[in-house]
């Protein structure tokens, strides 16, 4: 067969199978029989570049990564929803609803609520052309290069059964099923990342990724449930559109039913409340929404929710219980976390057993003690929270709960930043820490240990072998070979892989130490300011650190706080005593900005702030945000205010943007 018609015939093969299992709900084929036809496509394809079509199944991650979101203005705004609280509001809907249009029955579409986040997707002329959030309803960011790498979400309408309008503009929300957020949050535990608080947080996290390979991991359904604009075609109901969706291949909640009058709305509401639990997804309402579009005109809508729909609200699942103890539990960021620990009871479909109690400001807000009996609530949370105390049911003798002021693991001093609300354990060798410490010291963008993986961590951990990531410098081979599953071979070469990793750079081996809000970007920043030298970075403060362009104030405090602690400065100084050898960072001392710093302030004219990053960097030169004695310019735009006059204080030369390019121009 030809390359041109298998591709062709992959392509529609494969779309099939998407619209059977995410429209139909009725797959014919299993994940795995789907993954070989997908990559016979994607080889098909690799050897006909000529032939790839950008609606290709394989094409979903298109783009490469945005360094922000555009905005999308939506044609017709996307509204919310008035809230029905009780069975009573939902009667008075009615009502009114009756009234309005001077009728004595009306029919309505009944929809679960889903939890996740609203949508907007363009089709023209069948090609989806973009999508984008509500944002505040009138204006929503870019996320069309997201939405495209959801499987459910198709790329091209399908037209067998229906022509496609030239335009369509349809709204949906995007959600993760309970099973998919919580594979998620596994896999982010095991790549010692944080896990989601539910699965709301973790859809709305993966649709504001810059990255679309990243949310193309994500596992992203959608429903579609409400029109935008539409050209070229018309409905009379809200029945017949969702029907037509269908048809066009995108998918629609099968829960979805026709109701009437107010006995329809509560028994629908009813229900959905007995099935709540059993739904493979959060679901925190139902929604009612008149099915005749004229009916729907004729009433109009408010200022931010229509006349025609309601939302009716699922009461929060609440219970009580007992507070038998309060445990603080030690994250892998050092974090101390005041857990409950209840009487177990059921509540939202399981047991619970623990309840967050987030930090000490919130049990001193609540006033929480041992011995409580609270008020628990599960609103799609992994973990419970404790809405309030039941006072009156407070035994005698209880007293008020302080975290401790030192790590309950391993005992060294916690400490508070100021204005954060947590205490962390301040100790890089806290046995709760080391795990994710060595695997993030390990990992590919630090210091690359190629075969220390998980499971060799934690039994390094386990058996005592390593404590702190200056330890694995001295491993021998004996040691490793006493590993289970660790044959000889693998020993020697992860022997071979840490030696190797000691040759690296200030970036990388500053990233691996894993100081907080010290990402590989900010880590790279500091080589360049501190030109590589590492007793000098360890000697910064936080007003040298806070001046540079791209360090907040939590990240400078954090660093300081990091080599103010003997025991982080003793493990560094131990990896160089054991061979670490941090590259040579190379000046131009030629260029013309060579080592200089440069603060830009009032409103720029002749070039933005980026075009002056880029001069200045390629120059060689810095750019920091706020006027010190390690300034060597200050370059002032009109309306410049305190960091010129800082300036003129401290006698660093003041620049028109004029005289910046004539220096510029020099070079
Ligand atoms: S209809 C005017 N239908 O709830 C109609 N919304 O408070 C507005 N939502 O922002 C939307 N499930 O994100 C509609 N079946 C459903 C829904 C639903 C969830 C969300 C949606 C919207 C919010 C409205």
């Amino acid at each position: 067969m030809k390359p041109e018609i298998r591709i062709t015939e992959l392509r529609e093969i494969l779309n099939d199978h998407n619209y059977r299992y995410y429209v139909l709900n009725d797959p014919i084929i299993s994940d795995g029989e789907y993954d070989v036809l997908f990559k016979e496509l994607e080889s098909l394809e690799q050897a006909h570049l000529e032939l790839i079509h950008s609606e290709s199944p394989t094409q979903r991650i298109g783009a490469s990564p945005v360094t922000e979101f555009g905005t999308i203005q939506h044609q017709i705004p996307m509204l919310s929803l008035a809230n029905a609280m009780t069975m009573d509001d939902l009667v008075a809907f009615n009502e009114r609803a009756k009234k309005g249009l001077e009728t004595n029955s009306i029919t309505y579409i009944a929809e679960p609520k889903l939890d996740g986040l609203g949508v907007e997707l363009v089709y023209k002329n069948g090609s989806l052309s973009h999508g984008s959030t509500r944002g505040d309803g009138f204006t929503g960011e870019d996320i069309t290069h997201n939405l495209r790498t959801i499987r459910a979400i198709p790329l091209r309408l399908r037209t067998e059964n229906s022509a496609v309008p030239s335009l369509l503009e349809v709204r949906g929300e995007v959600f993760i099923e309970k099973d998919g957020f919580s594979k998620l949050n596994q896999r982010q535990e095991l790549d010692s990342k944080p896990v989601f608080a539910n699965p709301r947080n973790a859809a709305a996290g993966s649709l504001r990724q810059l990255d679309p390979s990243v949310t193309a991991t994500r596992p992203l359904s959608i429903y579609c449930y409400e029109t935008g604009v539409i050209q070229g075609q018309s409905f009379d109901d809200h029945s017949s559109f969702l029907n037509a969706l269908k048809t066009w291949g995108l998918p629609v909640n099968p829960l979805i039913q026709t109701v009437v009058d107010a006995a329809g709305l509560t028994t629908y509401h009813q229900e959905l409340v007995k099935q709540r639990n059993d739904l493979p997804y959060e679901i925190d309402g139902t929604v009612f929404k008149i099915n005749n579009y004229a009916q729907r005109n004729k009433l109009g809508t408010r200022s931010r929710s229509p006349r025609w729909a309601i939302a009716g609200k699922f009461k929060a699942q609440q219970a009580t219980t007992v507070i038998c103890d309060i445990d603080v539990q030690v994250g892998r960021t050092g974090a101390l976390t005041p857990v409950a620990k209840l009487k177990s009871v059921f509540v939202a479909g399981v047991t619970v057993t623990n309840a967050t109690l987030h930090n000490q400001d919130e049990i001193e807000r609540k006033d929480i003690r041992i011995g409580d009996t609270v008020l628990i609530e599960r609103a799609g949370d992994v973990i419970p929270k404790v809405v309030k105390v039941v006072k009156d049911k407070r035994p005698k003798g209880t007293r008020p709960f302080h975290i401790p002021d030192t790590c309950p693991v391993c005992s060294h001093q916690a400490y508070r930043s100021e204005g954060e609300a947590i205490w962390r354990c301040g100790n890089i060798s806290c046995p709760r820490q080391v795990k994710g410490r060595i695997q993030h010291f390990a990992s590919k963008l630090a210091m690359n240990i190629d075969g220390l993986g998980e499971k060799v961590v934690d039994q390094l951990v386990e058996e005592g072998y390593v404590n702190s990531i200056a330890r694995l410098y001295s491993l021998n081979q004996d040691e490793l070979a006493g590993l289970e599953r660790l044959g000889e071979k693998s020993a020697n070469n992860l022997i071979q892989a840490i030696t190797g990793s000691k040759k690296t750079t200030f970036a990388r081996f500053v990233f691996a130490l894993g100081i907080r809000n010290v990402g590989e970007h900010v880590a790279k920043l500091f080589e360049n300011y501190f030109s590589g030298d590492l007793s000098r970075f360890i000697q910064t403060s936080t007003d040298e650190l806070e001046a540079l362009d791209g360090v907040g104030p939590v990240g400078a405090k954090n660093v300081v706080q990091f080599w103010a602690d003997p025991s982080n400065k003793k493990i560094v100084y131990t990896c160089l005593d054991m061979g670490v050898t941090l590259a040579k960072v190379e000046k131009n001392e030629h260029q013309l900005f060579a080592g200089q710093v440069f603060v830009f302030t009032g409103a720029l004219e002749k070039f933005n702030r980026k075009d002056a990053k880029d001069i200045v960097d390629a120059l060689g030169g810095k750019i920091t945000s706020s006027v010190s004695k390690n300034t060597q310019y200050v370059v002032a735009g009109i309306g410049a205010g305190s960091k010129l006059k800082k300036a003129e204080e401290l006698g660093i030369p003041v620049l028109s943007e004029a005289e910046f390019l004539e220096m510029v121009k020099a070079s």
